[in-house]
C-alpha cells in the first residue's frame, strides 16, 4: 500500500527519499512521487515505478533539505500522474503526501468546490490539502492548527506529512490508523510508513500514535495530541540490520526469505521452547494464562496468509486445548455485528500489524469487552499496541509481497501457545507434550532439509509453468496447506488455482479435472493417509495431473501420481511448517519462469491499510 517517506536536516533530501522509496516499493504501489522546496515549491510525480521518476528528475536541480515523498496504491481515482502525490493547495503553497482513506472527501469536496476551489484529479487527498488552505484561510491560522482543525472533521484514516512554503523548515504530521516512524538522527529526522527507508541512518525512532500530530524541524520533534496537548515522545531502539531488508544476493526477496526458514523458525522458537527441561516460556502470555485456561472460545481475527495460519491454529488448539476455536476473515467479521460473550478471547495474527480491516476487528471486539492477544510480526505495529499482550513471531522483516517465512513463524508461534495452554490446562497428556516439544525442536532441521528441495521443484515448474488452472488439496492439517499453496501460486504467478479440502472435491471441483489440470496433494502420513489416497485416485481416474507431497520413503502414493516431493517425516501437529515450503518454492519458480516480478506481484499490496 502508500508508503511515504520525508526528510529535514543538513543532508539533500532528494537521495534520502528516493532510496527511501525504492525501500519501500515492496508495499506495492502503481505511481510515486517527491515535493521539494528549492526557490519555491516543486512537485514531480508520475505513474509507474519509482525508477521512471528517478529518470524523469535526472539532472533536474533537486537541491533542498527538507522533502516529501510517495508511492501511491490507488484507491480513489486511477493510476495516473495527476491523481500521484504529492497534491497541492490550490494557493500553491502547501503541499502534502497521504495514506489511508478519508471517507467524507466527497461532502467536504462539495463544500469546497462550492467556495470556488477546483481540482485537478480524482483523489480524496487534494481535497484534504485544499481543506487545509481553506480553514486557514478562514480561521486566519497557523498550518499547523489548520491541520488539527481539518482532521477534526474527516473521517476515515491516514497519515499525512505536509510542507508548508511559508515554514521552510518544518515538516507537519499527522496519524489515525496508518503507522507512521519518525527516526531521530543528529541535527535530522526522517520520516517513514515503516522503518526500513530509515535503519540505514539511525536506530532511534518514534512511532506515533493515534491522533497524534508531529511538528518536525531538523533538530527538534513535538509531538501533541488532538487536544493540542504536547506529548512526551517515546523514543525506541529498532533492532533490525540493514542486512535484513536487502537481497543479500538471492536473486529475489521472496527467495531469500523462503531459505531464511531454518533460522527464522529457530528464532521464532528461541528462549521460548526448551524440549529438554519440558518448558515453555512465551512472556507474553503470562499474564493471561489463566484467561485462556479459562476462556469459552477462541475467535481468530486475520487477513490472507495469516488467516490460514488461523484455520491451522484451530486444529492445533481445539486439540492440545480442547477450546472451541473460530476462525474468521477480519473483514466480515468487524462489520458483522458479532457476539462476543464474556470468557472469550480474540486473536489476531497478522505479519505487518497494519492490516485496517485486522485492526478494526480487534478494536471493536475490544470496545465488547474480549480480551485481545495479537501475534505480530512487525514490532511497535498498531495490532500490537491495540493487544493486551501478544507474542512477537521475530522473522525479521519480510519484504516480499507473498508472505512466506512470516507464515511459518506464525505457525511455530501459535503451536508453541497452543502446547503452553494445553499443557497449563491440563488437557495434552504430558508424554504427548514432551513428544510435541521435541518434534517442533526438529523443524528447522527439517526445513533445512526441505530446502535441498529446490532443484526438483524448479525442473516441476518448467513441466507445469503454461497450465492455466491448479487445484490444491488436503486434509486435517494440510488442508490449510493446501488453501496456502494455492494463494502462492495465484499472487506470483497470475494462474487460477483454488485450494479445497480434499474431500469436498466430489461437491464441485472434480468437474475441473482433466489431463490439463495439475492437482497438487498434500499427502504426509497422518491420520487422513489413507483417505486422501483415495481422493488421489479419483482425480488419477479423470487424468488429473497428481503432484503430491509425500513423507520421505512413502510406498504407496508415488505409485499414483505423476510427481512427487518427499519431505522429511514429522508429526501432523507440526507437518504444515514443513509442507508449506514445496508449495512455496513451486509458486517462485512458476512465476520466475514466467517473467513475472515476484517480489512486486501486479495490484498487491504488503502491508493493506486500507479496508
Ligand atoms: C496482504 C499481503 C499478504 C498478507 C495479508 C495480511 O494481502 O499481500 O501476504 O497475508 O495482506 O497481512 P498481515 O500483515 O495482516 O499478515
Amino acid at each position: 500500500m502508500c508508503g511515504i517517506v520525508a526528510y529535514i536536516g543538513h543532508r539533500q533530501a532528494y537521495p534520502v527519499i528516493l532510496k527511501g522509496l525504492k525501500r519501500l516499493e515492496y508495499r506495492g504501489y502503481d505511481s510515486a512521487g517527491v515535493a521539494m522546496l528549492n526557490n519555491g515549491l516543486h512537485v514531480y510525480k508520475k505513474k509507474g515505478k519509482v525508477a521512471e521518476l528517478e529518470d524523469l528528475l535526472t539532472g533536474k536541480d533537486m537541491n533542498s533539505s527538507i522533502g516529501i515523498g510517495h508511492t501511491r496504491w490507488a484507491t480513489h481515482g486511477e493510476p495516473n500522474d495527476k491523481n500521484a502525490h504529492p497534491h497541492t493547495s490550490g494557493d500553491k503553497k502547501l503541499t502534502i503526501v497521504h495514506n489511508g482513506i478519508i471517507e467524507n472527501y466527497l461532502q467536504i469536496k462539495k463544500e469546497l468546490i462550492q467556495r470556488g476551489h477546483q481540482f485537478s484529479g480524482d483523489t480524496d487527498t487534494e481535497v484534504l490539502i485544499h481543506f487545509i488552505e481553506e480553514i486557514k484561510k478562514q480561521n486566519q491560522c497557523s498550518t499547523e492548527e489548520a491541520i488539527r482543525v481539518a482532521l477534526k472533521r474527516v473521517v476515515g484514516a491516514y497519515v499525512i506529512v505536509v510542507l508548508d512554503v511559508d515554514n521552510p523548515d518544518t515538516l507537519i504530521a499527522a496519524r489515525k490508523g496508518s503507522p507512521l516512524v519518525i527516526g531521530i538522527g543528529k541535527g535530522e529526522h526522517f520520516l517513514a510508513s515503516d522503518a526500513s527507508p530509515i535503519v540505514e541512518y539511525t536506530k532511534e525512532v518514534v512511532f506515533v500514535n493515534d491522533y497524534e500530530m508531529a511538528i518536525i524541524k531538523a533538530d527538534e520533534l513535538i509531538l501533541k495530541n488532538s487536544s493540542n496537548e504536547i506529548q512526551t515522545p517515546y523514543i525506541q531502539k529498532l533492532d533490525i540490520e540493514l542486512a535484513a531488508i536487502e537481497k543479500s544476493g538471492y536473486d529475489h526477496f521472496m527467495l531469500k526469505e523462503i531459505f531464511e526458514q531454518p533460522q527464522t523458525i529457530f528464532d521464532s522458537l528461541r528462549g521460548r521452547l526448551d524440549a529438554k527441561g519440558g518448558t515453555v516460556i512465551l512472556g507474553g502470555l503470562r499474564e493471561y494464562t489463566t484467561s485462556f485456561e479459562s476462556a469459552q472460545r477462541i475467535i481468530i481475527v486475520a487477513c490472507g496468509t495469516s488467516w490460514h495460519a488461523g484455520l491451522v491454529a484451530e486444529y492445533m488448539f481445539e486439540e492440545l486445548t480442547r477450546i472451541p476455536v473460530e476462525v474468521e476473515y477480519a473483514s466480515e467479521f468487524r462489520y458483522r455485528n458479532p457476539v462476543i460473550r464474556e470468557g472469550d478471547i480474540i486473536i489476531a495474527i497478522s505479519q505487518s500489524g497494519e492490516t485496517a480491516d485486522t485492526l478494526v476487528a480487534m478494536e471493536s471486539a475490544k470496545e465488547k469487552g474480549a480480551v485481545i492477544f495479537g501475534i505480530c510480526n512487525v514490532v511497535g505495529s498498531s495490532i500490537s499496541r491495540t493487544s493486551h499482550a501478544g507474542v512477537y513471531t521475530h522473522a525479521g522483516p519480510e519484504i516480499g509481497v507473498a508472505s512466506t517465512k512470516a507464515f511459518t513463524a506464525q505457525l511455530a508461534v501459535l503451536c508453541l501457545m497452543a502446547l503452553k495452554i494445553g499443557h497449563e490446562k491440563g488437557s495434552i497428556p504430558h508424554k504427548r507434550y514432551l513428544q510435541l516439544l521435541h518434534e517442533l525442536e526438529a523443524i528447522p532441521e527439517k526445513v533445512e532439509e526441505t530446502l535441498k528441495l529446490n532443484d526438483a521443484i524448479k525442473k516441476m515448474a518448467e513441466k507445469y509453468k503454461n497450465a492455466h488452472d491448479f487445484l490444491y488439496l488436503g486434509r486435517g492439517y494440510n488442508f490449510p496447506v493446501a488453501l496456502e499453496g494455492a494463494l502462492k501460486l495465484k499472487e506470483i504467478s497470475y494462474i487460477h488455482a483454488e485450494g479445497y479440502a480434499a474431500a469436498e472435491m466430489k461437491h464441485g471441483p472434480i468437474a475441473l479435472v482433466d489431463e490439463n489440470l495439475p492437482v497438487v496433494f498434500v499427502a504426509t502420513k497422518d491420520a487422513y493417509y489413507e483417505k486422501i489416497i483415495s481422493n488421489i485416485q479419483e482425480v488419477k481416474a479423470r487424468k488429473g495431473k497428481v503432484i503430491v507431497v509425500v513423507t520421505q520413503g512413502d510406498k504407496n502414493i508415488p505409485a499414483l501420481a505423476d510427481d512427487v516431493i518427499e519431505v522429511p517425516e514429522a508429526d501432523e501437529l507440526v507437518a504444515p511448517i514443513i509442507n508449506v515450503i514445496p508449495l512455496q518454492l513451486l509458486a517462485y519458480h512458476i512465476g520466475v519462469l514466467k517473467g513475472y516480478d515476484v517480489d512486486k506481484p501486479r495490484n498487491l499490496a504488503k502491508s493493506v491499510t486500507v479496508e
